[in-house]
């Protein structure tokens, strides 16, 4: 039988009750790998034991939450070698009307959950000698979005951290990448819309932002993550894989 991708490989992978989380959660479980996730939704266990994976209810804005997490995680198969930072959260409001409470939630869910997450994963990468740790940033990271003031900071942070893990621990093997999406067809995008003043004119707005003149489907979200966490990307380090149809190549 042939060897597939994932094959043997610990994966810690977080928001994956929903959208691209999920996606890629039943992708990488499809390709060998064992999975366990974490998500805010108490739905997560139920959702993820149906795919074969574990699913742990988890805060990744807190410490205790990533520590619950990553503590569950090695009970169930030890240091992960892969970990996916993918929750996300994001308070669509300019800086004037964003309040202490909501830009600390959504730096939490965003960057500080690859800060806490990857202090915790990368000693027993280190141990092992090899890791890779692939976190969801956006376009959002790239360039300045109106009424995004706390997200682009976040997803901003995200990028930068990624590129700094990238070169601490290159010389160890442990690689660290992000992807970049645009718009991407999930209950995020839709909350968003939804909460907009004219719902179809920003659906359609949207995509016009995007040169291809579309949003992108989960999957091909997931599978530029799944690229970067294996070994097909193993010379490929603290780069920004952006899955946005163009969006910040205008
Ligand atoms: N959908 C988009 O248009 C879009 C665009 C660019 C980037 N992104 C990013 O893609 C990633 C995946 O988002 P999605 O579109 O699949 O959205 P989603 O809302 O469907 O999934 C996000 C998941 O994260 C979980 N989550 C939220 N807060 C959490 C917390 N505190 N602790 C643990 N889990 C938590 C949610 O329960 C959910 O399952 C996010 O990082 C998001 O910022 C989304």
């Amino acid at each position: 039988m042939a060897t597939k991708r994932f094959d043997g490989r610990k994966i810690l992978l977080t928001g994956g009750a929903t959208g691209v989380g999920n996606v890629l959660m039943k992708m990488l479980i499809e390709e060998g790998g064992r999975v366990v996730v974490g998500d805010i939704e108490p739905s997560v266990v139920e959702i993820s034991s149906a795919a074969g994976a574990l699913g742990v209810v988890s805060d990744v804005s807190t410490p205790a939450g990533t520590q619950k997490l990553f503590d569950e995680a090695v009970d169930y198969f030890g240091n992960p070698d892969i970990l996916i930072s993918n929750a996300g959260f994001i308070v669509p409001k300019p800086i004037l009307e964003t309040s202490d409470e909501e830009w600390d939630r959504v730096m939490g869910i965003n960057a500080k959950a690859l800060f806490m997450l990857s202090r915790l994963v990368i000693p027993g990468m280190l141990e092992k000698g090899s890791g890779a740790i692939v976190a969801t940033a956006s376009i959002s990271g790239m360039v300045g979005l109106a009424s995004q003031a706390a997200y682009c900071a976040a997803k901003g942070a995200i990028v930068q951290l990624v590129k700094q893990l990238a070169v601490e621990y290159a010389a160890q093997n442990i690689r660290v990448n992000a992807v970049g999406p645009g718009a991407i067809a999930t209950p995020f995008l839709d909350r968003y819309i939804d909460a907009q003043p004219d719902p179809s004119a920003t659906a359609a707005a949207v995509k016009a932002a995007h040169p291809m003149n579309r949003w992108a489907e989960p999957e091909e979200v997931a599978k530029a993550i799944a690229y970067l966490a294996s070994d097909d990307a193993s010379f490929v380090n603290g780069h920004v894989l952006m899955v946005d149809g163009g969006y910040v190549a205008q």
